[in-house]
């Protein structure tokens, strides 16, 4: 009996949930809870149950008539009120939408390719997960050379590693497009260096090649000229510092001066130099003909100098009062 009484309580309840409209309620209020209802009915039934199961029979019965009550006054009040929580004034205006922006970084890619743009240099993009070819065989990187070294680079299993400088753009580029070619390629490039103030293991870069016939240093360093004085001002200047690349001969890297709190300083942006004759002659590119320069910009280090940002890993902690502010 009282097992019985529990299935009762269900078969009331799932009934209660499935009246649709205020109709149905009250059918189901004077179901279950009327005069004549079944509650009623379940009552009168107390005198077949034995004398010595009533007093569990009455705690019973009065539990499933307060369940049934609680459960008929809470759907009432959802009907009357819509869900719980304070009452909706339709009328208030409502909050403005948030205007978003790009992230910095975003921003200074845009810049950057614009004034190269704007020297003729075309915008174009290359993949960030590459081959060994485009990364270091065609950047004329020895198989041997320490570069390539696991730890200094994020293999993927499988085959595949991902990027570590846009140089692979020149390689994709002069691989499909004779030269003449003047490019210039924005994106992320990977490397397992350890997180500090001016290093990141995700970063970009702006790479710029520039093929064709007598193509010399003095335009690298008037191109290279041409983007400090665009980017930071008139009165930037840049120092190029012999250096090495295994892709360009010869090869340095590009310090800008410029003032930094008041101080002139000369900061280190990139690397560049003329495009090595062995990179040109694996792509059957007649290195007497053709001659070129490309250079590698890192983006995160412009868009710090430009905007006096101390710490590059700020750029990535997605803390929106810092982006706000750019
Ligand atoms: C290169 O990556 C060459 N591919 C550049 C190049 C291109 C040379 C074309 C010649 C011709 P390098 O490893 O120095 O060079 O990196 C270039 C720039 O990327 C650095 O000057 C710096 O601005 C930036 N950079 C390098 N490592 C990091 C890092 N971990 N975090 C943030 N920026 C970095």
């Amino acid at each position: 009996m009282l097992a019985e009484l529990d299935t009762t309580q269900e078969q009331a309840l799932a009934a209660l949930a499935a009246a649709g409209d205020d109709a149905a309620v009250e059918a189901w209020r004077i179901d279950w809870l009327g005069s004549k209802g079944q509650l009623k009915q379940l009552m009168a039934r107390m005198k077949d149950v034995e004398p010595s199961e009533r007093p569990a029979f009455g705690e019973r019965m009065n539990a499933l008539k307060q369940a049934l009550e609680d459960a008929f006054k809470a759907h009432k009040d959802v009907g009357a009120k819509g869900p719980s929580g304070p009452p909706m004034d339709v009328t208030e205006p409502g909050l403005p939408a948030g205007l978003g922006r790009r992230h910095i970084v975003s921003q200074t890619v845009a810049e950057i390719i614009e004034v190269f743009a704007r020297m003729g240099f075309e915008p174009t993009t290359g993949p960030e997960v590459e081959d060994e070819w485009h990364n270091f065989t065609a950047l004329n990187v020895p198989e041997s050379h320490p570069a390539r070294e696991a730890i200094d680079n994020y293999y993927l299993e499988g085959g595949g590693i991902l990027r570590s400088q846009t140089s692979t753009v020149q390689i994709r580029v002069l691989e499909k497009t004779p030269p003449p070619v003047r490019i210039v390629a924005a994106g992320r490039v990977y490397r397992p260096d350890t997180h500090d103030a001016t290093h990141y293991s995700m970063f970009h870069q702006v790479e710029g090649l520039y093929v064709d016939r007598g193509v010399t240093m003095v335009d690298l360093k008037s191109t290279l000229l041409g983007f400090a004085h665009a980017f930071f001002g008139e009165e930037v200047e840049v120092r190029m510092r012999p250096s090495f690349f295994p892709f360009t001969e010869p090869s340095a890297e590009v310090d800008m001066k410029m003032r930094i709190k008041g101080k002139w300083q000369w900061v280190e942006l990139g690397g560049c130099g003329m495009v090595d004759p062995n990179v040109l002659e694996a792509l059957n590119i007649d290195a007497e003909e053709w001659t070129g320069f490309a250079f590698g910009l890192g983006v995160e280090r412009i868009a710090m100098r430009k905007h006096g940002i101390a710490d590059i890993r700020w750029l990535f902690e997605n803390d929106v009062r810092f982006l706000r502010q750019f």
